[in-house]
């Protein structure tokens, strides 16, 4: 599914459609695209929409942010450029991470063959005229999550 972004609005309106329809249980969501494509503008418009109403700091230094969403959901945000060695990874508990959490990851490929396939990804892409983001479901809970998405307009 290919969504323009004609501005930041659209990339958080984008960010509150996939919580809106976001599984109440585990998921692995990828965020890819070059540097200041909009991952973690996308990231904390979803994380407002789950009802996190503390301050959303970028994962950059820290590498993984947690967030208690319900009592049956966990949700964390991770941005793995700074990983120097996928070993740091298995040191953060990342195997629990994937049972129990659902997950946003900004750079997943740092991770190596550690990174299982994810439920969705959206791929964010600079072009001439602006941006634009690809969603493509990965899983049958990604297929699930995909077609209950209500795609945002521009106003
Ligand atoms: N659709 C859009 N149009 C214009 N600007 C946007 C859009 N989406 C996000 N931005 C802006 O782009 C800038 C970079 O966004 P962001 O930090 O989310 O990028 P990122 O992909 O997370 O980058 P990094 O890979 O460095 O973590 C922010 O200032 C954000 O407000
Ligand atoms: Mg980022």
């Amino acid at each position: 599914m290919r969504i323009e972004l004609i501005d930041e609005v659209m990339t958080r309106k984008l960010g509150k459609a996939l919580a809106k329809s976001c599984p109440q249980s585990p998921f692995l969501v990828t965020l890819t695209g070059n540097l200041g494509a909009g991952k973690s503008h996308l990231a904390r418009a979803f994380l407002k929409k789950l009802g996190v109403t503390d301050p959303i700091p970028s994962p950059t230094y820290t590498l993984c942010e947690t967030y208690p969403i319900n009592q049956k959901l966990t949700v964390s945000h991770l941005d793995l450029y700074r990983l120097e060695d996928p070993e740091e990874l298995e040191l953060m508990g990342f195997r629990d991470m994937l049972d129990g959490q659902g997950l946003l990851i900004e750079w997943p490929e740092r991770a190596g063959p550690l990174m299982p396939t994810p439920d969705l990804d959206v791929h964010l892409i600079w072009h001439d005229q602006g941006r634009m983001c690809v969603v493509s479901a990965k899983s049958k809970k990604g297929e699930r999550w995909l077609s209950a998405l209500k795609v945002p307009q521009p106003e």
